[in-house]
């Protein structure tokens, strides 16, 4: 876009992170759309003025994630942050925040427990959590806000079972996490909720060198700690990475599939009705693309001086990676602005790509495919509580979602 100042015109640089439109709250911010279609890079700015780039097109973002010229290092002074309760001292950094081959040594530590075959053997202990979380909503009669009765329950209970953190604590851990992926809250809050987790991990992971349990946690400290690969400081940033980036994530797509699947019955009904978990299976990878909700998430910078769509980047230049838009580029896929279960855009980005694409993908993937469902048939009488237009979607966080949605049956 462009503004007029007197005679001369001067290209605005228009600020980053800019919100959805609470109209269309699946639909990524129209601002968004004008960058994909215009040639080069957008320029946006920070909070702090900083001016880094925007990659909008699909393409690009594939290309610029699978770039080993362009860095996710969290010691980087490039970096964006995209508040200042983001930038993070240097002890926090850990493998998110790396980059290969110090990135993929840490990570490597953790994908054994998120394999495809991990996750399949979770899916009894998945369907016991659905089915418990679902009749705790239903005995709390109607109306019901299904985020905290069932969004959110499940994928905290899940990773909280997988990492060996108690769920007693879940309302301290998961009003930390919330916190920490805010990037309108003040940075003292954030910085409380940083130093509670931080406590409480560093204790966690002291009792389980004492006493080890069957969980990702006993194993990264007995296997990890103890031999000196990482110390105890690194393991709890890493089990904070974890934690956090393990509910929250999938809280709101839970929230926002139920939402567009009640907007469109009749792909509702083929979740629902079908025997066949390929649909189930279609349905949750076309609502991860058309919902996006990690929006805010994926930042870097350039090590050297390049060139993406046209735009020459210098080295130290930051950029953020808009998933959300890339995920509706006609390049992806035909009629990317409508919801499908018949897309199959199996190149979707919604879990980022490269070698940061998303450890935890399998396992959010079985919990949406086996919540959505399982919802849907229990209460074949779904319906929202309250007009669209009453609900409240989150404003500028790292992932999309909203903070509650009344339901009734
Ligand atoms: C990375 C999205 C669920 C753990 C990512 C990235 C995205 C993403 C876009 C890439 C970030 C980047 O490139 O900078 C999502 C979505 C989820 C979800 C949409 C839910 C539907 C989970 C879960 C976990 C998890 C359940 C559980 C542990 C991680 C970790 C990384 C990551 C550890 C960093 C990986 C690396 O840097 O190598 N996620 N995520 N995510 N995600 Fe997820």
């Amino acid at each position: 876009s462009t503004a007029s100042t007197g005679s001369t015109t001067a290209p605005a640089v228009p600020d980053f992170p800019l919100e959805r439109s609470g109209r269309c709250p699946f639909d990524p911010p129209g601002e968004h759309r004008d960058w994909q279609r215009a040639p080069g890079l957008q320029q946006v700015r920070l909070w702090d003025g900083t001016r880094i780039w925007a990659v909008t097109r699909h393409e690009e973002v594939r290309a610029g994630l699978r770039d080993p010229r362009i860095s996710a290092d969290g010691l980087h002074p490039g970096l964006p942050s995209l508040a200042a309760s983001r930038k993070m001292a240097p002890e926090e950094v850990v493998f998110p925040r790396m980059d290969d081959p110090q990135h993929a040594e840490q990570r490597r530590m953790l994908t054994g427990a998120f394999t495809v075959r991990q996750t399949e053997a979770m899916r009894p202990r998945i369907q016991e959590v659905v089915d418990d979380a679902l009749e705790g909503m239903i005995a709390g009669g109607r109306p019901a806000d299904l985020v905290t009765k069932f969004a959110l329950p499940v994928p905290s209970r899940i990773i909280a079972v997988l990492l060996g953190v108690p769920y007693e604590d879940h309302d301290l851990f998961e009003d930390s996490s919330k916190l920490l992926l805010d990037l309108s809250a003040d940075v003292e809050r954030v910085q409380a909720a940083k130093q509670w987790l931080y406590t409480y991990l560093l204790d966690l992971v002291r009792r389980r060198e004492r006493e080890p349990g069957d969980d990702l946690l006993s194993r990264l400290v007995a296997e990890r700690v103890t031999s000196g690969e990482l110390t105890r400081r690194q393991a709890v940033y890493i089990a904070r990475a974890l934690l956090v980036a393990g509910h929250e994530t999938t809280a709101n797509m839970i929230t926002l599939s139920t939402l567009t699947l009640l907007r469109h019955p009749e792909e509702l009904a083929r979740v629902r009705d079908t025997d066949d978990p390929r649909t189930v299976a279609d349905a949750v990878e076309e609502l991860l693309r058309y919902q996006t909700i990690a929006e805010n998430a994926v930042v870097r910078v350039a090590l050297e001086d390049i060139t993406i769509g046209g735009q020459p980047v210098r080295a130290g230049e930051g950029l953020i990676f808009c998933l959300p838009v890339a995920n509706r580029d006609g390049g992806l896929l035909d009629d990317p602005d409508s919801f499908s279960i018949d897309h199959q855009a199996r190149g979707h980005v919604a879990f980022g790509y490269g070698i940061h694409q998303c450890l935890g993908q399998n396992l959010a993937r079985a919990e949406l495919q086996i919540a959505l469902p399982t919802l849907l048939r229990r209460l074949p009488g779904l319906r929202l509580a309250v007009p669209f237009e009453e609900i409240e979607f989150h404003g500028k966080r790292v992932t999309f979602g909203a903070a509650r949605l009344p339901v009734t049956w």
